[in-house]
């Protein structure tokens, strides 16, 4: 197939709000070795993509400058050495960057199937959630079936894939968020404790219950330190973001004497091997939970491409519950 050399993306003009998304016509992406183009079918919006925008999240040196961490669609052509993906291949991919576009390229080994039963909107939004969800929450905590598992912005795309595969793995699921209708959904997806920030203290209702063997948190600030008091002796915080703030003072003490850690990690700077691994995991492990229906793609709205900045609007005003997604193809 010979693709033409010119594409519709959306460009981020400057730094700054969602208004500066804008639609501009930029050359086709070409594979390098290992790497597939997939013709954009949707693209999942997330919170690192407002970042980004915002001039806050610089994109690594070798990835797109174009915002879209994730998609789904149509492989159209191969780079030298590919194995595993022909021409046609319907999949969801990990992005380096620039899933705000008719094409996208990224690393075969970060291309999944498509999970049965799943449509391409609901497959676009899972590859950035899962990897992240996955990679923090096993891989880097270890969180096993039986233990109490703490996630913060327990409606956001991470939260609501997080509590899913908790609970699929086993584990006692508690959430926060910031209105009982975003609590509500928690305990829906099987949180069995939803505690609304804005007038609960979840380091009571942690405690009450023995503390937290395990925390996923993106607020940071003075999460940090209320998240140690959270958590129960040997436990274990990852961080994955710093919404309220990144810098603060805190006494370590309680790390040596209840044996705990604090960690964290971010996906997009990290190697293709290390993605490869991650995506490994994910199919094995989640495409099942997925295919029988324990974990479900919570979706809150649509936008076709060109109105990315509406999509932007609605990630920024709080009010979503769950992904949202951008139509690429008409
Ligand atoms: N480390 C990584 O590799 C990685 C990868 C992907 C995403 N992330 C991070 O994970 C977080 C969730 O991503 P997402 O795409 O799922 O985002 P999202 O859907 O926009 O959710 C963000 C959530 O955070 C809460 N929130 C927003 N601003 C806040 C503030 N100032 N203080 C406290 N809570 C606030 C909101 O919950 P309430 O309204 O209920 O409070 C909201 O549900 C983001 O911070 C993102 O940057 C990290």
């Amino acid at each position: 197939m010979t693709l033409s050399h010119s594409m519709l993306a959306i460009e981020i003009s400057t730094p700054g709000g969602p208004d500066v998304l804008t639609p501009a016509s930029v050359p086709v992406p070409v594979p390098g070795h290992g790497q597939i183009v997939i013709r954009v079918a949707w693209a999942g919006v997330n919170r690192p993509d407002a970042l980004q925008r915002a001039g806050a999240y610089a994109p690594p040196p070798s990835a797109s400058p174009l915002p879209g961490l994730e998609c789904s669609g149509t492989v159209v052509e191969l780079g030298p050495g590919v194995t595993r993906w022909r021409i046609g291949d319907q999949v969801c991919a990990l992005l380096p960057g620039g899933g705000y576009a008719e094409y996208a390229v990224t690393h075969e080994a970060h291309a999944l199937p498509i999970p049965k039963g799943l449509s391409l909107k609901e497959a676009a939004c899972l590859p950035e959630t899962c990897f992240t969800v996955w990679s923090n929450v096993v891989m880097r905590g270890g969180l096993r079936g039986g233990e109490r598992f703490l996630v913060h912005g327990g409606t956001s795309g991470i939260g609501t894939t997080a509590i899913q595969i908790a609970r699929a793995l086993g584990a006692r699921v508690f959430a926060t968020a910031g209105t009982e209708e975003k609590c509500e959904v928690c305990r829906a997806l099987g949180a069995e404790l939803a505690i609304n920030h804005r007038t609960g203290d979840f380091v009571a209702e942690m405690k009450a219950v023995g503390g937290a063997n395990l925390i996923l948190d993106m607020v940071g600030g003075p999460y940090i330190e209320r998240n140690l008091k959270a958590l129960a002796d040997g436990g274990r915080l990852v961080q994955i973001a710093f919404l309220q703030g990144a810098r603060v003072t805190l006494n370590l003490a309680e790390l040596m004497t209840r044996r705990l850690t604090l960690t964290g990690s971010t996906l997009r700077p990290q190697s293709d091997l290390a993605k490869a691994r991650i995506a490994r995991e994910v199919e094995t492990h989640v495409w099942p939970m997925i295919e029988r229906g324990a974990v479900r793609v919570v979706m809150d709205s649509d936008y076709p491409l060109d109105q990315a900045p509406a999509a932007h609007w609605r990630l920024e005003s709080g009010g979503h519950v769950g992904k949202i997604a951008l139509r690429v193809e008409t």
